[in-house]
């Protein structure tokens, strides 16, 4: 395993397994699985709803919890500084731990800035190892990294071959935060698995396209938690740490970038919308269901 070691000094390993998609009923085994194959770092999230699959996972494993690198992430209809911080206990509950390494807010809506000081209390109250954002862009993560109390350590966005984020990837290192890739395989749209350039170069190497895009993202400098349920797949993912790719390598998978997200864009408005008429059904469902319980 290679490791990152972040702006506080926390020390993340560079590959790591991701479990979003990943059915609640699949959850527990898929976990299990992946730190049978090696895996010691585990990617959730709270709008995943699998936290407590992977704590009981997590607890089956006979693993001592220092040995593990746990992120899940706040959802923004948690955000604003109670509710976010409520949140984390809660996910703290689900996951069974009593730290969590690295705690990111997942997406750059609504009031961020009400739920990043409440990381940052739970941060100094030594209840977070590590604090971080995702999916925001140089825009906003340059905003909320020179006017909050305590910059993010990592920023986790959508990086693959056709999405490069080369000029994001300069933003970040400028402000000092590490980049996670999610989607690392573009989760297989156009075509990842069968670009003829990453399967010349696998080729070479014996290795198939995945591992080829995992160590392209590794020497990159990049963290990545690419997401299977196969137990082989996982093992074939995390076997990239015995081949380097050349400069001419990198160079070729270079022009597979198209610059643009293969998912959506955070610019886009009608994304923004989505947002926020998500935010407000789940709300919705939230208190539908507690009125139930309170008959
Ligand atoms: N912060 C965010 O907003 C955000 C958004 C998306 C994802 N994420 C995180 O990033 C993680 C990874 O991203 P992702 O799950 O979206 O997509 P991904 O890792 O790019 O791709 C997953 C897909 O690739 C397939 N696959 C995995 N290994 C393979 C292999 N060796 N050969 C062929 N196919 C393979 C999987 O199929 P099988 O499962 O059938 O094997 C699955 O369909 C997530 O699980 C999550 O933790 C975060």
């Amino acid at each position: 395993m290679e490791y990152k070691i972040l702006s506080n000094g926390v020390k993340m390993p560079q590959l790591g397994y991701g479990v979003y998609q990943v059915t609640k009923e699949e959850c527990e085994r898929c976990v299990l699985d992946a730190l049978k194959a090696g895996y010691r770092s585990i990617d959730t999230a709270q709008s995943y709803f699998n936290e407590e699959e992977v704590g009981n996972a997590i607890q089956k494993s006979g693993i001592s919890r220092e040995e593990i690198f746990l992120t899940t992430k706040v959802w923004i209809e948690h955000y604003g500084y109670e509710a976010s911080k409520e949140s984390v206990e809660e996910s703290m509950r689900k996951l069974q731990v009593d730290y969590i390494d690295l705690m990111l807010l997942h997406q750059p809506f609504a009031d961020y800035y009400g739920a990043w000081r409440a990381l940052e209390d739970l941060y100094e109250e030594g209840k977070i190892r590590a604090i971080g954002i995702s999916n925001f862009y140089p825009d906003r993560m340059i905003d909320l990294a020179s006017f909050a109390r305590i910059k993010p350590m990592v920023n986790q966005i959508e990086i693959h071959p056709h999405n490069q984020q080369i000029k994001a990837k300069e933003w970040n290192e400028k402000y000092g935060l590490q980049l996670e890739a999610w989607a690392p395989f573009c989760e297989g749209r156009g075509g990842m698995f069968e670009e003829a350039v990453l399967e010349e170069i696998g080729a070479k190497y014996g290795k198939t396209t995945a591992q080829v895009i995992l160590r392209w993202h590794i020497q990159r400098g990049i963290v990545v938690i690419p997401k299977s349920t196969h137990f082989e797949r996982m093992v074939e993912n995390f076997n990239v740490f015995d081949f380097t790719l050349t400069q001419e390598d990198m160079d070729k998978i270079a022009t597979l970038d198209k610059k643009e997200s293969s998912f959506f864009s955070h610019y886009d408005p009608n994304m923004v919308e989505w947002f926020v008429k998500m935010v407000e059904e789940r709300k919705k469902q939230h208190d539908s269901s507690k009125e139930k319980k309170s008959w």
